[in-house]
C-alpha cells in the first residue's frame, strides 16, 4: 500500500529516527559499508568496544580520528535540511539519531537524542571526566593511521570518544524520551537505518504497537508487513524533501547549514 503524505501533514507527533543511511549523501561510511585501509580486517564491533580499545588504543582512536576528520570535511546533505525543516512545520516533532556525528545539529535540527553517543563528546577512558575543548585532529588523521589517544590532564588516562560502545549501556534519559516519543507519536520517519541493532531498532515497533504508522526511508527498505507500515525507497537526500513537497504542510524555508565544530 503506497504511503499518503497527508498522514505526515496531518500528525500531531513526528518521531523521525535515523541511522547511518541519512548521512550516506554527505559522504560518511554506514556501518554496513566495508571498512577500509588499516581497519578493513576488522569488524566494527571488536574497534567500537571498550575491549578493543584497550587492546590497541591507537588503533580504535585513529579510527575514530578519521571519522572525526570526514565528519569535519561533510556538510549536511538536504536529508539533514528536510528534517530541520520538517520540524518547524509540523506541530511536535522529535529526532532520535543512532548516528555520531553532528550533521543534525549542523542542519538546524534542535534537542537532537543522540541514543549512541557522540563522537566529539569525548572523555577519559580511566577517570571518565569529560574533555572541556576538543583536542586538535592530529596530523593526518583523515588518511587513515594508528593515533596515540591524548591524555587525560587530570589523571593521564587515555581520551574515548564519546561514542556506546557495543556492550555498553545506552544513556538511560536519552532512551526514555526516545521510547516516551514512540508510544505517543502518530508517525515514525525511520530514515536510513538497517534496524539490526537492539535497543534502538525497537522504536518503530513499538511505536506501531501504540498505533502510529511507520514510513522507512531507504533504499533498501525492509518491511515486516503491518498495514500501518510503508516504504519510500530511495535515497533520504531525495524522498524527504520531495515528501515535504508532497505533503500540505506549512512552509518554513529550508535551514542553512552550519559551520562544524573545530
Ligand atoms: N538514504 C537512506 N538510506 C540509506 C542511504 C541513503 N542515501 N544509503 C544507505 N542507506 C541505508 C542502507 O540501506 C542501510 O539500511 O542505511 C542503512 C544503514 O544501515 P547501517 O550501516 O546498519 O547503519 P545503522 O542502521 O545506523 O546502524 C545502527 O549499528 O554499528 C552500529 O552503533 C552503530 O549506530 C550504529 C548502529
Amino acid at each position: 500500500m503506497h504511503f499518503d503524505p497527508n498522514v505526515l501533514a496531518k500528525a500531531r507527533h513526528v518521531l523521525v529516527f535515523t541511522g547511518a543511511g541519512v548521512s550516506a549523501e554527505s559522504g560518511i561510511a554506514t556501518f554496513r559499508d566495508k571498512l577500509v585501509g588499516l581497519w578493513e580486517r576488522f569488524d566494527p564491533t571488536q574497534l567500537a568496544s571498550a575491549d578493543g580499545f584497550r587492546a590497541d588504543p591507537a588503533l580504535v582512536w585513529g579510527w575514530y580520528e578519521m571519522r572525526r576528520a570526514g565528519i569535519l570535511q561533510a556538510r549536511p546533505n538536504p536529508a539533514h535540511l528536510a528534517i530541520a525543516a520538517l520540524a518547524k512545520r509540523v506541530p511536535r516533532l522529535t529526532l532520535v539519531t543512532q548516528n555520531v556525528d553532528d550533521l543534525h545539529e549542523r542542519a538546524g535540527s534542535p534537542d537532537v537524542l543522540h541514543l549512541h553517543g557522540r563522537l566529539d563528546a569525548f572523555r577519559c577512558f580511566s577517570c571518565d571526566r569529560p574533555v572541556g575543548s576538543l583536542p586538535a585532529l592530529a596530523e593526518g588523521a583523515g588518511a587513515g593511521r594508528r593515533i596515540e589517544p591524548p591524555r587525560c590532564v587530570y589523571c593521564a588516562g587515555p581520551l574515548r570518544p564519546g561514542v556506546v560502545w557495543f556492550g555498553e549501556s545506552l544513556p538511560a534519559h536519552t532512551l526514555e524520551r526516545a521510547f516516551a516519543a514512540a508510544e505517543d507519536c502518530d508517525l515514525v520517519l525511520s530514515v536510513g537505518t538497517s534496524g539490526l541493532v537492539q535497543p534502538a531498532a525497537s522504536i518503530p515497533r513499538l511505536a506501531l504497537a501504540a498505533g502510529a504508522s511507520v514510513v522507512h526511508v531507504n533504499p533498501q527498505p525492509a518491511l515486516t508487513g503491518h498495514p500501518r507500515e510503508f516504504a519510500l525507497a530511495g535515497k533520504a537526500g531525495e524522498v524527504l524533501p520531495a515528501l515535504l513537497q508532497a505533503a500540505p504542510i506549512g512552509s518554513a524555508p529550508m535551514p542553512r547549514p552550519a559551520p562544524a565544530r573545530r
